[in-house]
């Protein structure tokens, strides 16, 4: 790599819900001890995780479990003698940056919707001014109710109390349906959501591709790349959290609180891509796509005794993105990614002309222990209407957020310049 080509990368670390203070409530169901995990997954992304538990929940997990977990006492009576002057419910309501109700059960959905307030949860819950989110899990008989809807309705319209709606599945009482709590991964991109909701991509519709395309050779192989699709995930989490109705279309499924797309090939990737790009306002294509594919797919498994040599033939595939990149409309924003082992400053600098992109993110994937695989990378970033950037090496999710900004900025230059249509 010529000299000019390496941009000078620093150092970075960075915990996604550091400096923030959490109040877990967790009411008495099953999944209470999911709310375990949950408590640890927050603690472990920075936060201070204060736990208050219902009477209920006590039937099913301990205070001891949280308070070990979040190393904070966990909180369980309304009326404890240990307190100082300040009442329990409203040292911890003024406290917290985010209430997290994992799981909420009918019963606490209920209280919550009619404001009674007779146990410690709901006392602070009522007594605070922060945002509330709740993650409901119950019988999907008990869910379908009218009443539990009525009063979901309730929350979500009127107190403006957020729903991580539940998943369909086999829930604990052996019946099937709607009820299943919410994965953690789901509860976390949207705490993250609630927590850094400077909604700046509020209104937008963002379209990311993540993950990479599987090229099959027989019912049993493939050709495959080592991308993991953590960039592509993590900028659709920044981009949901900054208020934008995002979709994902991905090789990798994942849960998340935003419509999740899986395809397999390029082509599959291609023909959803370019049916939901009209409705797009941006566009980022994070997805390592195939550029070959076997010319014929064998039905059957290929057999190695057949010769000694064998020769796969390839065709080649649709470049989404220099397709996409000839269509769109002076409002669309595309970005693209660059993944190079050499010259990655002209590379870079080539593609984002070559496929009229409006911004490229190239990273240098010479580079031990960032970019394929790992939480980090560093990159740089180039665009048609602003300067250069380098980022040093950071968590993607930091690099996701830096890119929702870019996003947010080429979008509101297109507006101002009298482009949109
Ligand atoms: N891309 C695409 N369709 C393809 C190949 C790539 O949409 N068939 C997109 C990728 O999602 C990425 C960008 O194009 O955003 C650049 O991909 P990259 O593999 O770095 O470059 P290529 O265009 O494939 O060029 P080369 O492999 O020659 O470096």
């Amino acid at each position: 790599m010529k000299k000019e080509d390496k941009p000078d990368f620093g150092e970075f670390k960075a915990n996604p819900l550091a400096d923030k203070t959490i109040v877990l409530g967790v009411s008495g169901g099953i999944a209470a001890y999911k709310a375990c995990d949950l408590a640890s997954l927050m603690r472990h992304a920075g936060a201070n995780v204060h736990t208050i538990l219902t009477p209920a929940a006590t039937q099913f997990v301990s205070a001891l479990t949280f308070q070990t977990l979040t190393r904070n006492q966990a909180h369980c009576q309304q009326f404890a003698d240990d307190i100082d002057w300040r009442p329990e419910h409203i040292d911890l309501a003024q406290k917290a940056d985010l209430f997290v109700i994992a799981p909420a059960t009918a019963n606490i959905i209920a209280k919550l919707a009619s404001g009674i307030c007779d146990d410690l949860l709901t006392t602070t819950v009522l007594a605070t001014k922060a945002k509330v989110l709740l993650a409901p899990a119950m019988n999907p008989r008990m869910l379908e109710h009218p009443a539990t809807q009525n009063n979901l309705a309730i929350l979500e319209n009127q107190f403006r109390y957020k729903i991580v709606p539940p998943e369909t599945g086999e829930v604990a009482c052996g019946d099937w349906g709607a009820g299943k709590m919410a994965s953690l991964d789901s509860i976390m991109a949207a705490i993250q959501g609630q927590l850094f909701s400077h909604q700046t991509l509020a209104g937008k519709n963002i379209l990311v591709t993540a993950g990479g395309t599987r090229e099959p050779i027989d019912p049993v192989r493939f050709i495959g790349n080592k991308s993991s699709g953590k960039m592509g995930i993590a900028m659709a989490d920044a981009a949901y959290a900054r208020g934008a109705a995002v979709k994902l279309i991905s090789t990798v499924a994942v849960d998340r609180p935003y419509p999740v797309i899986v395809v397999e090939t390029a082509l599959e990737m291609q023909e959803v891509v370019e049916g939901e790009f009209d409705s797009c306002d941006a566009l980022v294509m994070t997805a390592a796509v195939a550029d070959f594919r076997p010319l014929a797919v064998s039905v059957q498994k290929i057999k190695k005794n057949v010769s000694e040599d064998f020769t796969l033939e390839l065709t080649k595939n649709p470049d989404i993105l220099d397709l996409l990149g000839q269509i769109k409309r002076p409002d669309q924003v595309i970005i693209g990614f660059a993944a190079e082992s050499e010259e990655l400053l002209s590379n870079t600098a080539e593609k984002l002309q070559r496929k009229n992109l409006d911004v490229i993110v190239g990273n240098d994937i010479s580079v031990p222990d960032i970019g394929f695989g790992s939480d980090d990378n560093a990159v740089v970033i180039m665009s048609v209407s602003a300067e250069r950037e380098t980022l040093p090496r950071m968590p993607k999710r930091a690099i996701a957020e830096h890119l929702c900004d870019v996003i947010s900025q080429a979008l509101l230059e297109k507006q101002e310049s009298g482009l949109t249509i």
